[in-house]
């Protein structure tokens, strides 16, 4: 049996959330691999709204088993609150929801780190999320981190000795805080943790595989976020492409079958760093106020452009996408004319890859298409798609070399249509 993969390929907040959902009843198993709490996924169906941080947005649709990985850094008290609320409309997840007892444990100084970091940074900083991602990660890496299976092994001392080391951080870095309300809540967490399944994923996993069950692995950010392949140092701290489905959850290379790559029908980005086709203007506006795009978790602003196919081109290749899936189509239902990114002028010179140094005067060279001027919200079937948008869709098809199987043309879960195209 194969495991797929549903990531990312932009700057996050593409809709994995919603399609992730809208593929859950094919699989058995919904798997997050990386992240943490700086994610917000949202799903609406049935009138209702939910916004997921680290549980795998697999939980809505039957009976599945949700994993947390080993690659994720959870939150104890954040994930105590989310699932409480889950479980206060109505959905129990501590039979279905197995966490890895090596994914790492974000500390409440962690927290404060990050905070601490970005205001160091000043004008320099990356807008993180303030959910001590980067902080979690660099003590894993740094080996010094603590993780979900220490809170049966020698877990006071360990907490203790992590604490003061962070201590000493935020003293240098002339911090002041409050850690009681913090820490009572986060060890509120942990002994919240210790009704779920705690479990040895990696073996978990591949038993899963063995047996024959379809694992669907959903990512978290977007592949622009990526630590090694993004738009370093405005990235988050975790390898949000393929790959990281391996790593941050022990499946072999050999093992991933589909890769759906999950885009925009246009681009946004929160936080700072480099984006080349925002638009800081009144279309970039008009975007914004129409896709409601403002962060799920942050609640941020997000900024607002046409999609780039110069990055999305590079987001295909890093990850082997197989099959694209394209949210959000509604959103320009009212443009005259789309416009897409095809190459980038770079100090006069055009090129069509994406280059090292994307803070250089990048000036984005522009396909324009006739918009299609139609609300497309309520259609359910490729058959009723405007013509202009299918061209749209034939023209990204073309440039990017993949098949868009899905199209989503609003947030609810029903307004999703799925094309029968052949597959590349
Ligand atoms: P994720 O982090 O990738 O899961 O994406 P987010 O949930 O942060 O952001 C996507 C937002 O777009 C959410 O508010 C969704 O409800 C909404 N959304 C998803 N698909 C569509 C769509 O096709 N049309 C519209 N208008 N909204 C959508
Ligand atoms: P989902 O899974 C959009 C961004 C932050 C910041 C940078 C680093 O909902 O798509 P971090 O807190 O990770 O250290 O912040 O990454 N960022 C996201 N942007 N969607 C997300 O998640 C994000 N998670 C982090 O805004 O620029
Ligand atoms: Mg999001």
């Amino acid at each position: 049996m194969k495991v797929d993969v549903l990531l990312g390929l932009q700057w996050g907040d593409e809709g994995k959330g919603k399609a992730v959902d809208v593929l859950t009843p094919r699989y058995d198993v919904v798997a997050r691999f990386q992240g943490g709490p700086n994610a917000g996924h949202t799903l609406e169906f049935e009138g209702q709204k939910y916004v997921l941080r680290s549980v795998p947005s697999g939980v809505f649709q039957g009976n599945k088993i949700n994993i947390i990985g080993n690659g994720v850094v959870l939150d104890p008290a954040l994930f105590k609150t989310e699932v409480e609320a889950l479980e206060a409309s109505g959905h129990y997840l501590k039979q279905k929801l197995h966490l890895s007892k090596k994914a790492h444990l974000i500390l409440p100084t962690h927290r404060l780190l990050d905070k601490a970091y970005e205001a160091a940074k000043g004008d320099a900083k990356v807008g993180t999320t303030g959910k001590g991602i980067g902080p979690t990660y660099t003590d894993k890496v740094g080996r010094n981190g603590m993780r979900v299976g220490d809170i049966f092994h020698d877990f006071n001392r360990k907490y203790a000795r992590a604490k003061a080391n962070h201590e000493q951080l935020l003293k240098s870095l002339n911090y002041s805080y409050d850690l009681t309300e913090l820490e009572r809540e986060w060890f509120e967490g942990i002994e919240y943790l210790k009704q779920f399944k705690l479990t040895d994923s990696e073996h978990e996993i591949n038993s899963l595989i063995r047996s024959g069950k379809n694992i669907l692995c959903e990512g978290a950010q977007g592949t622009m976020l990526d630590i090694d392949f993004g738009s370093y140092p405005y990235v988050t701290s975790s390898n949000t492409v393929c790959a990281g489905a391996c790593t941050g959850l022990g499946i072999a290379p050999n093992r991933i079958g589909e890769v759906y790559g999950i885009f925009k029908a246009y681009c946004t980005r929160v936080g700072a760093g480099p984006f080349p086709t925002e638009l800081p203007d009144e279309t970039g506006d008009k975007i914004c106020t129409i896709g409601n795009e403002f962060g799920s978790v942050t609640g941020r602003k997000r900024r607002c452009g046409w999609i780039d196919l110069v990055a999305l081109k590079y987001a295909v290749m890093i990850n082997g996408v197989t099959q694209l899936i394209m949210m959000k189509s509604d959103v320009l239902d009212e443009f005259e004319v789309i416009k897409a990114c095809v190459a980038y002028n770079v100090n006069g010179e055009k090129i069509d890859y994406f280059p090292y140094d994307i803070d250089a005067h990048i000036e984005p060279v522009y396909v324009e298409l006739p918009g299609w001027q139609t609300s497309m919200t309520k259609m359910q079937s490729e058959e009723e798609l405007p013509a202009e948008f299918s061209a749209y869709l034939f023209f990204l098809e073309e440039q990017l070399g993949v098949s868009i199987t899905i199209v989503s043309v609003g947030s609810d879960r029903e307004q999703t249509i799925e094309r029968h195209t052949e597959k590349e």
